[in-house]
């Protein structure tokens, strides 16, 4: 073999950088999850059969089915974007094709491994909507000279496992706040066209959509096993939905450029994501975090300048700086603690859990 060829080769087997990006797991980063498929198999739809119908024909109907194509003459040249706009967009399409493609290897496991057919329908469709997505996403970062490998990430990303409750907990929030990010982004540049400056936030309102019909999905397995609303788990609910509201609080403010871009103030746009995603989380969850308590607001403020220190210290390294990290961790703990011991709203469940996607 020539060492032409041999260094091709090489080449081809390495992941690239984008996604070694993707492979990595931070505290901020998208994980890959796996469940315990016997627990899933025991999952009962019945007391919610009519509605449940509903929703599987509503995915039967798979009105996005041609929505996912980039049109053949939709070239964009990216070379003017601002250096900081460009690496941020970049990172935003990275760390949104992950989180796409983490949903489309669950939903794959477990429509692989359960014999339920309702789980299996249900996953299966999931696992094609989110297929889509991520091969979307890829289609676009092309143009930037990359591409995540999806099937290297399979292999090479570590695992996280969950109990299904915990899915169930997680992936509601974390489809309905991907519906509240994108339709925001999405009115946005509705009403400002101006400030599109990539053609992929023009799919975002039908892509929207499936966001929201998964999380729809995980509300009526839900309801329709209400001992995971109750009693304990309601800690477990609080815990999940203050951990994914601070995630993103704090990921989000280390984009300035492309909220800027968007002329979105990234706080404004976080808290209406919040008030979007706690009005939706009505239908499943018994209460809704305060978001307008001024003390959630301060520990929110109080994270994110932890997480700036701490990032921070870990670029300059050294001794000091590793202690002071240990310290940041310390205070990251006690904040996110009073965070969760304020006061929550509670509220009575509706009857009827479907909701449409009216944002
Ligand atoms: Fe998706
Ligand atoms: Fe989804």
């Amino acid at each position: 073999m020539s060492t032409v060829t041999a260094s091709a080769t090489r080449e081809a087997r390495l992941p690239n950088e984008t996604t070694l990006k993707a492979q990595e797991d931070t505290l901020l980063t998208p994980r890959f999850y796996t469940t315990d498929m016997k627990a899933m198999d025991a999952i009962d739809v019945d007391p919610i059969r009519a509605q449940w119908q509903s929703l599987m024909d509503e995915y039967r109907s798979d009105n996005n089915k041609v929505h996912f194509t980039r049109p053949a003459n939709l070239m964009a040249d990216y070379s003017d974007l601002p250096e900081g706009l460009h690496r941020e967009f970049v990172d935003f399409m990275v760390s949104s094709i992950t989180s796409e493609y983490s949903g489309c290897v669950l939903y794959n496991e477990i429509k692989k491994n359960v014999a339920n057919p309702d789980m299996k329908e249900l996953f299966g469709y999931m696992a094609r909507d989110e297929a889509r997505h991520a091969g979307f996403i890829n289609q676009w970062l092309k143009d930037f000279g990359i591409a995540v490998d999806l099937g290297f990430l399979t292999r090479a990303k570590k695992y996280t496992y969950f109990r299904p409750k915990f899915i169930f907990y997680a992936t509601y929030l974390s489809e309905k706040i991907g519906y509240a990010r994108y339709i925001t982004i999405f009115r946005q540049i509705e009403k400002h066209p101006e400030l599109k400056f990539h053609p992929i936030f023009g799919w975002f309102d039908q892509w929207c959509n499936d966001e929201f019909r998964h999380g729809e999905s995980f509300a009526l397995l839900m309801r329709a096993n209400p001992k995971l609303l109750e009693g304990h788990n309601r800690l477990w609910i609080r815990f999940f939905v203050l951990a994914v509201y601070a995630t993103m609080f704090v990921r989000d403010q280390s984009r300035p450029e492309m909220h800027e871009a968007l002329a979105i103030d990234p706080r404004e746009y976080d808290y209406t994501v919040f008030r979007i995603t706690s009005d939706i989380s009505r239908q499943v969850f018994p209460f809704t975090v305060d978001i307008d308590n001024p003390k959630f607001r301060a520990c929110l403020e109080k994270l994110l300048a932890i997480s700036t220190a701490n990032d921070k210290a870990r670029a300059e390294g050294g001794v000091i700086n590793a202690i002071k990290r240990i310290g940041y961790g310390v205070s990251a703990a006690a904040t996110f603690l009073r965070l969760y011991t304020l006061p929550v709203i509670d509220h009575r469940l509706p009857a009827n859990v479907r909701l449409s996607p009216t944002w």
